[in-house]
C-alpha cells in the first residue's frame, strides 16, 4: 500500500459538540427485540421492558424501526397511517410510555419516517384510486398513462428495487384498465408525488405529531428517492443500472435529485424550532461521498449512513480508502461521519464475514442451498471489526443482535420468508427475513428463547440461537456482550467518538491498519504474521486474554493506551 503521509486526512477532535456528532446509536426493529403479549411479533411494550438491558449497554440512542399503522407489506415500511401505532406493536399509549421510560434511562428516541413511499391501504392512496384521473387527489402520488396503443405499457422503463417493474396498473372502478402508478419498491409502496406542495405540508404536520410527542428526531427511509426528474424520463441505462445508479455517472430521474433539498431545508427549520438538539439521519444512499455530504450541510441533515463504509469488504485497502474517503467528504462541510457495519437489509456482519459474500450490499440474503459461512471466523472477524469502527471519531450505528454476535437464519425454509424481494424475484434473491429473526434474551426459556414467553415468532429462530442468548453472556468474561460494553463504556470515557483521526505509517499496510485517536492506538491484523505493539496499555482487545505486550494475531483489534 502506498502512502503519502502529507496528503492523508487527518481529522480534529470535537470535544463537547452536539450528542449526534458522537453518538452510538442501537437499531431497535421492533417486530423482532421483544413479545410481550406473545403473539409472536414483537411489540412496543417488550422494549419497554427490555430498555434498562439496553442503558446498561452503554448506548446513547435507540433507532425504532417503523411501528406505525402498515398491512406489513414491507415490514412496516409501508405505513398507511403515520400518526398512529399498529395495533401488531400496541398503542400510542404504549408508545409515550417507551418513551417516557428511555428518557428516564437516560436514552434518546429516532423514529423512523418513511416519506417516498405509503401503502396502498393509506388514505390517500384509496382517495386517489377513487378520484378521476387529473384530481387533486391523484397528484399526491405518480399516476400517468401508459405506452402503447391502449396504454398497456408502462409509462417508462424504471425497475423497481425488489425486482420487476417499478409501475402496476390500475382497474378502475368501472373495471376498465386505468393508469399506471409508480413505485421504486414493491407494488404495495407507491410512491408519493413530492413536487406536490399538499404532500409537503401533510410530512411536515407528521415531523411535528412525533416531536410534540417527545421524540429525539428521525431516521428518515429512502430519502434520495424522493424527488423525481420532471416528466419522469426513462432511466438512460436501466440495462446496467438496473432499479439503481452507477458511481460516478449523472443522476438517474429517480435518484438524488436537487429538487428534495429545500424539503429537508425546511425539516431541519422545525426540528431546531424544538428544544433538546433533535437530529435527523438521512438512509440517503448517495455515492461518492462527496455527493452524500451535500445531504449533511449545516442546514439540512444531521447525519447520514456512511453506504461506503458499509459496503466495502473487509480489506485493508479497501477500508483505507473507504476511511479517507468518509473524512474528507464529511469534514468538508462541517458533518460527522456515520460508521455501520449492520442493520436489518443487509447479512449480519458476523455471518458476512465467515463466508465469501462479497460487497456487503451486493448479496441479498443466503439460504439453505447457498455455501454456508463459518460460524466462529465470522464471529472473530465480527468482533475485530466493531471494535475497530468503535474507534472511530463519529457516530456509530449498531443493530440489534450484533451485541450477542447473532449469526444471520441461514437456513431458513422458504415457507416462512416474508420479504417481498423473495416473491418479486420468484426467490432468486432469498432477500433480507435472515437478519430479521426474533432475538434470543434467556437461553432455553420457550422455543424463542425469552423473545415472549409463548414460544411463538414470526420468524423462526435456528437452533443455534440459544447459544447467543443474552443471559449466557451476561457477566461472562470474554462473551461478546461484555465486550461490547466494554468497549462503548471506555469509548464514553475516553471521549473517542468526539476525538481525533491519523493513521499511523508503521501499521498502515497490506496486512494491517493502523490510527490514532487522541492517546489512543487502534490496531487490526488482517495478515497471518502476528504484529509487536509498542509499549502501552491495551485497555480494549476483540480477543480475550490479552495484556500488554503480547503480539496481535490475526483478525484481532486492540485498543491500545500509549505510554
Ligand atoms: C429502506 C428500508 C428497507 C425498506 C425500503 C423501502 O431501504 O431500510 O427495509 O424495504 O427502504 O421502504
Amino acid at each position: 500500500m502506498s502512502l503519502d503521509v502529507e496528503s492523508l486526512p487527518k481529522h480534529a477532535a470535537n470535544y463537547g459538540a452536539h450528542w449526534w456528532r458522537s453518538a452510538v446509536i442501537y437499531q431497535v426493529y421492533p417486530r423482532s427485540f421483544a413479545d410481550a403479549n406473545g403473539d409472536g411479533m414483537g411489540d412496543l411494550p417488550g422494549i419497554t421492558s427490555r430498555l434498562d438491558s439496553l442503558a446498561a449497554l452503554g448506548i446513547d440512542a435507540i433507532w425504532l424501526s417503523p411501528f406505525m399503522r402498515s398491512p406489513q407489506k414491507d415490514a412496516g415500511y409501508d405505513v398507511s397511517d403515520y400518526e398512529d401505532v399498529d395495533p401488531l406493536f400496541g398503542t400510542l399509549a404504549d408508545f409515550d410510555a417507551m418513551v417516557a421510560r428511555a428518557h428516564e434511562l437516560g436514552l434518546r428516541i429516532l423514529v423512523d419516517l418513511v416519506p417516498n413511499h405509503t401503502s396502498d391501504q393509506h388514505r390517500w392512496f384509496q382517495a386517489a384510486l377513487s378520484s378521476a384521473e387529473g384530481s387533486a387527489d391523484r397528484a399526491f402520488y405518480h399516476f400517468k398513462d401508459g405506452r402503447g396503443e391502449q396504454g398497456e405499457l408502462p409509462p417508462n422503463n424504471w425497475v423497481s428495487m425488489f425486482g420487476g417493474p417499478a409501475w402496476t396498473r390500475i382497474t378502475n372502478p368501472d373495471g376498465t384498465p386505468g393508469q399506471w402508478y409508480c413505485h421504486l419498491f414493491d407494488s404495495s409502496q407507491p410512491d408519493l408525488n413530492w413536487e406536490n406542495p399538499a404532500v409537503q405540508e401533510a410530512f411536515e404536520g407528521i415531523l411535528r405529531f412525533w416531536l410534540d410527542r417527545g421524540v429525539d428526531g428521525f431516521r428518515v427511509d429512502q430519502p434520495h428517492a424522493m424527488g423525481k426528474a420532471v416528466g419522469l424520463p426513462d432511466h438512460p441505462d436501466v440495462e446496467r443500472a438496473g432499479a439503481g445508479f452507477i458511481e460516478g455517472e449523472p443522476s438517474p430521474p429517480m435518484w438524488f435529485q436537487e429538487s428534495v433539498h429545500p424539503i429537508f431545508r425546511r425539516w431541519r427549520q422545525i426540528l431546531d424550532s424544538y428544544p433538546g438538539d433533535r437530529a435527523m439521519c438521512g438512509e440517503a444512499y448517495v455515492l461518492p461521498l462527496s455527493f452524500m455530504a451535500l445531504w449533511v450541510r449545516a442546514d439540512e441533515f444531521h447525519q447520514t449512513f456512511n453506504f461506503r463504509f458499509l459496503d466495502s469488504e473487509w480489506r485493508p485497502q479497501i477500508l483505507f480508502n473507504s476511511i479517507n474517503e468518509s473524512f474528507e467528504a464529511f469534514d468538508a462541510v462541517g458533518a460527522p461521519s456515520t460508521w455501520v457495519l449492520s442493520n436489518h437489509d443487509i447479512i449480519r456482519h458476523a455471518t458476512r464475514m465467515g463466508g465469501v459474500v462479497g460487497r456487503p450490499t451486493a448479496s441479498d440474503g443466503i439460504g439453505p442451498n447457498d455455501p454456508q459461512p463459518e460460524r466462529e471466523l465470522g464471529l472473530r472477524r465480527a468482533r475485530a471489526a466493531t471494535l475497530f469502527m468503535l474507534a472511530l471519531p463519529g457516530s456509530s450505528y449498531l443493530y440489534q443482535g450484533e451485541e450477542l454476535g447473532l449469526p444471520e437464519h441461514t437456513t431458513l425454509a422458504d415457507e416462512f420468508r416474508q420479504d417481498p424481494t423473495f416473491y418479486r424475484t420468484a426467490g432468486k434473491r432469498v432477500g433480507r427475513d435472515g437478519c430479521r429473526v426474533p432475538l434470543p434474551w434467556e437461553s432455553g426459556a420457550g422455543a424463542a428463547n425469552g423473545f415472549n414467553t409463548t414460544g411463538k415468532s414470526w420468524l423462526p429462530q435456528p437452533e443455534i440461537y440459544a447459544e447467543y442468548a443474552r443471559d449466557r453472556q451476561e457477566g461472562v468474561v470474554g462473551s461478546t456482550l461484555e465486550l461490547y460494553k466494554h468497549a462503548l463504556k471506555v469509548r464514553k470515557e475516553l471521549q473517542i467518538g468526539e476525538g481525533s483521526f491519523e493513521w499511523v505509517p508503521e501499521f498502515v499496510s497490506e496486512n494491517s491498519l493502523g490510527f490514532r485517536n487522541g492517546e489512543i492506538l487502534v490496531i487490526h491484523n488482517f495478515g497471518h504474521e502476528p504484529i509487536e505493539l509498542p509499549a502501552g496499555e491495551v485497555i480494549a482487545s476483540s480477543l480475550t486474554g490479552m495484556s500488554s505486550g503480547h503480539p496481535l494475531v490475526k483478525d484481532q483489534t486492540v485498543w491500545l493506551k500509549l505510554s
